[in-house]
């Protein structure tokens, strides 16, 4: 029987695990983890994942602040904001949601954020700490979501297995692949310029798919038993629900590859919540690191 991982009942664990530490903090250090998180602009998509970021940080007894900037704000504007969030003693943790808009220069921003408070592991210092193994980094949270669901299933050791992540992304991508490798799978990279992905997909015990397109990896893409974990959200007509009407699925055509999969995550309901769960994580981690206190382990 395929194994249909659920990642709102991980999620809820590890959500349930941040109270309790925020409680301990609270008690014992007379501190409350705070977060801000950043959005420049109307991104529908955006806005969602933004409110949806304060309100579980409202339910993990957080101090949770937005700031919601124009998207004609000028880069001058938003890196003296990230300067105001790094010397606030509140704030543990600074997300600047992406997609930014087009005039404002990514890479600036994300560096800009204290390495200490980049609770969504995009900086460079955190990002060396993650390939090197050397400190201990913030990993960006849906990797870090992923990555605690493959273990749920495979254990914390993936000596002998073949891992092969599809997409190369800085956010999910490249981090997973290094999580993977600190685990000893034999991790692959695909990507658009990949020869013969469906064939490189079958030698993957576990198989992480991350690179938008609907449905993309298709049943005979599948090893027999194989982990795979869908971090698509694609958005896609559903005429079938009325007109006008649309729904979401992820980079792996769900039905067919789950005949074939050991255990498989859906969209929605697999990573998902886990990205949430371990953006408040983070924030605790960081806010227990501050308080020179020794943060739990996720
Ligand atoms: N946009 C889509 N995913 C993410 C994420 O994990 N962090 C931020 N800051 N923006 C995003």
């Amino acid at each position: 029987m395929t194994v249909i991982i659920d990642g709102k009942a991980e999620a809820a664990n590890v959500i349930e695990a941040v109270k309790t530490a925020t409680a301990q903090l609270k008690t014992t250090k007379g501190l409350m983890p705070g977060i801000a998180v950043v959005i420049v602009g109307e991104d529908p998509a955006s806005q969602v994942y933004v409110a949806s970021k304060g309100k579980k940080a409202q339910e993990c007894g957080f101090h949770s602040v937005q700031h919601t900037l124009a998207d004609t704000t000028s880069q001058e504007d938003l890196l003296s904001l990230v300067d105001t969030l790094n010397n606030d003693p509140s704030i543990h943790g600074i997300l600047v949601q992406l997609p930014l808009p087009g005039h404002i220069e990514e890479g600036e921003v994300l560096q800009a954020i204290d390495p200490d408070k980049d609770v969504d592991g995009f900086h460079v210092i955190n990002a060396g700490k993650l390939t090197t193994g050397i400190g201990t980094a913030f990993v960006p949270c849906t990797a870090a979501g992923s990555m605690l669901l493959i273990e749920r299933i495979r254990g914390k050791d993936f000596s002998g297995l073949n891992a092969v992540v599809i997409g190369r992304s800085n956010i999910v991508g490249k981090p997973v692949a290094s999580l993977l490798l600190a685990a000893n799978a034999t991790v692959t990279i695909a990507h658009s310029r990949t020869a013969d992905l469906p064939a490189l997909c079958r030698t993957a015990d576990i198989l992480v798919a991350a690179v938008g397109r609907p449905e993309m990896v298709k049943g005979d893409w599948v090893k027999p038993g194989a982990t795979v974990i869908d971090v698509g959200i694609n958005r896609i007509p559903a005429p079938e629900r009325g007109e006008g009407k649309s729904r979401l699925v992820g980079d792996v055509a769900f039905a067919q590859c789950a005949e074939i999969a050991g255990a498989i995550s859906p969209v929605p309901g697999g990573v998902g919540p886990m990205t949430i769960a371990l953006l408040m994580a983070n924030t605790l981690v960081s806010a227990y690191r501050s308080a020179g206190q020794v943060p739990p382990t996720f």
